[in-house]
């Protein structure tokens, strides 16, 4: 994992190469500890390292089970053991999300009302509204030697 020499801290934006999908954990779990917001889009094409980034953040805060892209289920959720900042995990992929009522009814908006959850949305420019009040973004690419992760806070 190598951050790019023109950023020295995680805030305002950062951005991170990762030449392997182990880099991408890290970054996960780096983010874990520092960033405040409860709701995190992750950005980026098929491939690019969400779902791989997700499953490093839930193991940085020390979740052991299997966790698998909520693809076709659009939403997973996890229960974390007792950690000092978040309690759940909500997982979500809109990337098959069909209409605006399907969006609604995962209620994105209750889970981001309570600070021990943390969201984690993967495709958040397939739903329709945006009810939550703040948020990171999380930006993944393909480059030539892995992925490059760029975190850019609204
Ligand atoms: N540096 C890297 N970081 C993350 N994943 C990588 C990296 N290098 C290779 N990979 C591989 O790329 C794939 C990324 O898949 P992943 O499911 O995480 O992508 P995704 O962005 O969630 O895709 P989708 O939009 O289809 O859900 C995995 O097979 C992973 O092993
Ligand atoms: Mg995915």
């Amino acid at each position: 994992m190598k951050r790019a020499p023109y950023q020295n801290t995680t805030t305002p934006s950062s951005s991170w190469a990762c030449p392997r999908p182990q880099d991408t954990a890290r970054v996960a779990r780096l983010l874990t500890d520092t960033v405040r917001d409860n709701v995190w889009l992750l950005r980026g094409p098929l491939g690019s390292g969400k779902t791989t980034f997700v499953r490093g953040l839930l193991r940085g805060l020390g979740y052991r089970g299997v966790v698998t892209s909520p693809t076709f289920v659009l939403t997973r959720t996890y229960l974390l053991p007792p950690n000092k900042r978040w309690g759940v995990v909500l997982h979500i992929d809109a990337y098959r999300l069909r209409d605006r009522h399907e969006g609604a009814a995962l209620d994105i908006a209750s889970a981001a009302m309570n600070p021990r959850c943390l969201v984690v949305i993967e495709w958040p420019e397939r739903l329709q509204e945006h009810p939550w009040s703040s948020s990171h973004t999380l930006r993944f690419r393909h480059i030539k030697n892995g992925r490059q992760i760029s975190l850019r806070t609204k």
